[in-house]
C-alpha cells in the first residue's frame, strides 16, 4: 500500500481549495487499490506556529529532517516524511499561501536545509503535488509565482520530484452570493462566468494530477 499524505492549509470546508482536494484524492483512489489518500486540514488542528530558530534541527549528529517541536503539528510533519506522496493546498493569500500553510512550510522545510553545503533533502523521495485557489486570472500567475518559487524550489529538490504537479484554479467564486457582499470590483459575473466556463476542467485537472501521483508513488522504488 502507498499512502498519498494531503495536507489542505484553506479554511474553508467545501469550497474551492476543499473541492480541489477532494478530486485530487478521487483521481488518486481510482488510479488503484494499493494507494491509500490520507487527508489533514491544517486549521482543524489546535494552533500552533512557525519555526521557532530554536535550530535543534541544526545540531550536530542530530539532524534528522524532522522538527523538534512536539506540538499539534509534529504527527503532520512526520507524516509528510513517511508519505509516498505530498500535496499542499492553500488559496492565495496576499499572493502566498494561507498563513497557517506558511508556518507549516518553514516547519517542514527548514529540518530538511543543510547548513553546511544549503542542500535540501527530506529523508524520503516522493512526488509532489500542489493546489492552489485564487481570484486572481491566470495572467497574474507569474507576479504570484514569484512569491512562491523560493519555497516550491526547496520542497521540489528535497523531495526529489523534477516535475511536481500544478493544479491551479484561477478567477474563483469567493462567495455563494456576491449580492450580499460589498465585492463589485471583483466583477462577480465574470467569476462566475469563469466557473460555469472553466471549474470542470480544473476538477478533471485535480484529479488527473491525483491519477499520475498515484501512479508515480507505485512506480517508485519501495
Ligand atoms: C485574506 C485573503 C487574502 C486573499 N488574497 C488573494 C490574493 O492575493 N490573490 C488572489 O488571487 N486571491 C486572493 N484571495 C482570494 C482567495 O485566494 C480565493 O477566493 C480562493 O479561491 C479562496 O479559496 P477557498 O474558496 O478554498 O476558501 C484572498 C482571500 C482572502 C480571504
Amino acid at each position: 500500500m502507498k499512502k498519498i499524505l494531503i495536507v489542505d492549509g484553506g479554511p474553508r470546508l467545501n469550497m474551492n481549495t476543499a473541492a480541489l482536494c477532494d478530486a485530487f484524492e478521487e483521481g488518486a483512489r481510482a488510479a488503484s487499490p494499493d494507494i491509500d489518500v490520507a487527508r489533514v486540514r491544517l486549521y482543524d488542528l489546535p494552533p500552533f506556529r512557525g519555526c521557532v530558530s530554536c535550530l535543534a534541527c541544526k545540531l550536530k549528529g542530530r539532524e534528522t529532517g524532522l522538527c523538534a517541536v512536539r506540538d499539534s503539528l509534529a504527527d503532520t510533519l512526520r507524516a509528510v516524511n513517511e508519505a509516498d506522496g505530498f500535496v499542499l493546498a492553500s488559496p492565495i493569500y496576499f499572493s502566498e499561501w494561507t498563513a497557517v500553510a506558511r508556518a507549516f512550510l518553514e516547519r517542514l522545510v527548514f529540518p530538511w536545509l543543510h547548513y553546511t553545503d544549503f542542500s535540501c533533502t527530506a529523508p524520503k523521495k516522493m512526488p509532489l503535488a500542489w493546489i492552489y485557489t485564487m481570484n486572481a486570472p491566470e495572467s497574474m500567475m507569474p507576479g504570484i509565482r514569484q512569491h512562491l518559487s523560493i519555497l516550491e524550489g526547496a520542497v521540489a529538490r528535497a523531495l526529489g520530484d523534477p516535475e511536481p504537479a500544478f493544479v491551479e484554479a484561477h478567477s474563483t467564486v469567493q462567495v455563494k452570493d456576491y449580492s450580499r457582499y460589498a465585492m463589485d470590483g471583483l466583477d462577480p459575473a465574470a467569476h462566475l462566468a469563469w466557473r460555469d466556463a472553466h471549474w470542470d476542467a480544473d476538477l478533471a485537472a485535480a484529479r488527473a494530477a491525483g491519477r499520475r501521483m498515484a501512479e508515480k508513488a507505485l512506480a517508485a522504488k519501495p
